[in-house]
């Protein structure tokens, strides 16, 4: 039986990843250790809160004697550590609190981890760390998928912090044999989405009718996953993975940004034309106004150091564990639409005048 400990557990991926957990290991105990910083909702867990396997825990990961006291209290075996700032503009604005978290934090982490786990009371254990196939940085066009042997090449603050802690999991289980597993996953989409990344970002502006910015030529790549994806990766890392490697999870389903951003403002279309109770409500939302939202799109300067393109090798994880993602992009882009539609009040609690205001100052557009 598992006994884990989830950092960032009331996040996008972590909440995806609890309610995959409780479904799939009904015997395991979680606890989630989260710092509820803006991309953090306790309420996302609220049906978690209602079984007595779980428990949330509001506190920091830089808390040594917090994260100590957890480790001993509830006996936990496992750390899946989600808990990071994982928004690449924001670290260009500002990349200090990246460095305290990813980095800094991660370290933390895995210093009490071989206090406890190693020094003190050594047991069997697992500290399993959540990274991103950014810590690769970028692709040319005919350039074969990264794989776990590409080399370290990180273009973004996010990116160096991603890697930096990348590095301090390796050297622990290097140096000290802490039982340490890696995984590189390209871009998810999906419930709770924060509505800072692109999809739910685009969804929402739709709605409201606010431009649709599209940072240069709109043609970078990005290998898109359904959440519950990743969640099935790290499950099967946790279950079956050999301690001190790294796994690359990805969809093998590369698009250009821009034809994601037209393929949502052609579901949207469809959705809305054929739904008046829709246009009632969203009735800023050029369908309601018998206008197409892709004259929303806006051409806006690109991100700098932007990437270029990522793709995802999943070669490993299908040989080793097996491992195939079981959602079409096809299916798994109306499910994440329809999930808007119907947590309205999830996204509107999130976007508060702040938000919309960094929005106008980042992105160059006004909202309206
Ligand atoms: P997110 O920004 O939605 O959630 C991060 C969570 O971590 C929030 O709940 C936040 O409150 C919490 N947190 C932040 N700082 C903390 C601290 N110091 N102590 C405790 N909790 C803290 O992020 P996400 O998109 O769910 O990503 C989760 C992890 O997955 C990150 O490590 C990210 O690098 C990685 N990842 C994300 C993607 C993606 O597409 N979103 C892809 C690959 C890897
Ligand atoms: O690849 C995995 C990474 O995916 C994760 O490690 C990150 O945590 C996660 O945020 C994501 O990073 P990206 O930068 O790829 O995601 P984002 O949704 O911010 O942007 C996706 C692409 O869309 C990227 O090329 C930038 C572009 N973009 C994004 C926004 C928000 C736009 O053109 N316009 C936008 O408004």
């Amino acid at each position: 039986m598992k006994s884990l400990l989830v950092t960032g557990g009331a996040g996008f991926i972590g909440t995806n990843f609890v309610y995959y957990w409780l479904k799939n290991h009904p015997e395991d105990n979680i606890v989630v250790l989260d710092a509820l910083t803006y991309a953090g909702n306790r309420a996302n867990l609220i049906e978690a809160e209602k079984n007595p396997s779980f428990k949330f825990v509001h506190g920091n990961i830089l808390d040594e004697s917090l994260v100590k006291s957890l480790l001993l209290d509830h006996k936990i075996n496992t750390i899946v550590h989600f808990a990071a700032e994982s928004h690449v503009d924001r670290s260009i604005h500002g990349p200090d609190e990246f460095i305290n978290t990813n980095i800094v934090g991660t370290h933390s982490l895995l210093k009490i981890a071989k206090k406890i786990w190693l020094d003190e009371n050594p047991q069997s254990h697992r500290f399993h760390h959540i990274s991103t196939d950014e810590v690769y940085g970028s692709l040319k066009p005919d350039d074969p998928p990264f794989t776990e042997d590409s080399p370290y090449a990180p273009n973004s603050p996010y990116a160096a912090s991603k890697a930096a802690s990348d590095h301090l999991v390796r050297a622990y289980n290097k140096t000290y044999g802490l039982q340490t597993t890696i995984s590189n996953c390209s871009n998810n989409y999906g419930p709770y989405q924060f509505p800072e990344k692109l999809i739910p970002l685009i969804i929402i502006n739709i709605l409201h009718g606010k431009p649709l910015p599209v940072y240069g030529d709109g043609k970078q790549i990005r290998d898109w996953l359904y959440v519950d994806d990743h969640n099935l990766g790290v499950d099967l890392i946790l279950q079956k993975g050999i301690p001190g490697k790294t796994y690359n999870i990805g969809g093998s389903n590369e698009w250009q940004n821009i034809d994601i951003v037209n393929l949502i403002c052609d579901l949207l279309h469809e959705t809305l034309l054929k739904n008046k109770d829709l246009q009632k409500k969203y009735t800023k939302s050029p369908s309601s106004k018998g206008e197409h939202p892709k004259t929303l799109i806006t051409n806006v300067p690109d991100r700098l150091g932007h990437d270029r393109r990522y793709a995802i090798d999943p070669k490993l994880m299908l040989a080793e564990l097996n491992y195939k993602p079981n959602e079409l992009f096809s299916t798994g882009i109306e499910k994440n639409i329809e999930w808007i539609f119907s947590n309205n009040e999830w996204w509107e609690s999130v976007l508060d005048e702040s938000y919309l205001d960094w929005i106008d100052k980042n992105y160059h557009c006004s909202p309206k």
